[in-house]
């Protein structure tokens, strides 16, 4: 596991889940440790999301999230306090690796996007830093948790 504190933008990634193609439509599979590097213990999914609108704004202190454009597409943009990466996804074979420590926008979400979310922890509110300038000051003085 990632320590909150030293993670970077370079640890989250694209992992590409491949995709069991028939004429009859496509099929993309997500295990456990195998396909992504985390137990899911939680799924959760944004849609509905109006025109213009944006989602995120935080960091997790402990959370794995592989977040999946299931239908449409987003961008996403992730923060490590010194790094930004704005990553597209707009295929449902693909998805971003999150690990925690890491500050997530999710903006430009076209017309029907589904953004399916898997996640290594439950919902704990706890776990989540809401405010930019206190993410930016706890990962520059390295005191985001342990995990
Ligand atoms: P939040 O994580 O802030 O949404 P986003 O990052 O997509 O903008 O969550 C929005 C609201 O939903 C917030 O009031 C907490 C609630 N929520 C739960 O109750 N359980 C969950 O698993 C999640 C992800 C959110």
């Amino acid at each position: 596991m990632i320590e909150a504190f030293k993670s970077t933008v370079y640890n989250c990634g694209v992992i590409e889940l491949g995709k069991h193609h028939r004429e009859q439509g496509n099929l993309t599979v997500v295990e456990n440790n195998i396909t992504i590097p985390f137990e899911v213990k939680r799924i959760y999914y944004l849609y509905d999301v109006p025109g213009g609108e944006s989602r995120g704004g935080h960091a997790h202190k402990e959370l794995h999230q592989l977040l999946i454009a299931a239908g449409g597409s987003f961008d996403v943009i992730i923060d490590d306090g010194n790094v930004k990466r704005t990553i597209t996804l707009n295929r449902p074979y693909y998805g971003l690796l999150i690990v925690p420590g890491i500050w997530r926008e999710l903006i430009n979400f076209s017309s029907g996007a589904t953004c399916l979310v898997l996640a290594s922890e439950k919902y704990d509110e706890a776990d989540y830093i809401r405010d930019y300038d206190i993410f930016k000051l706890e990962k520059l003085q390295n005191r985001l948790a342990v995990v």
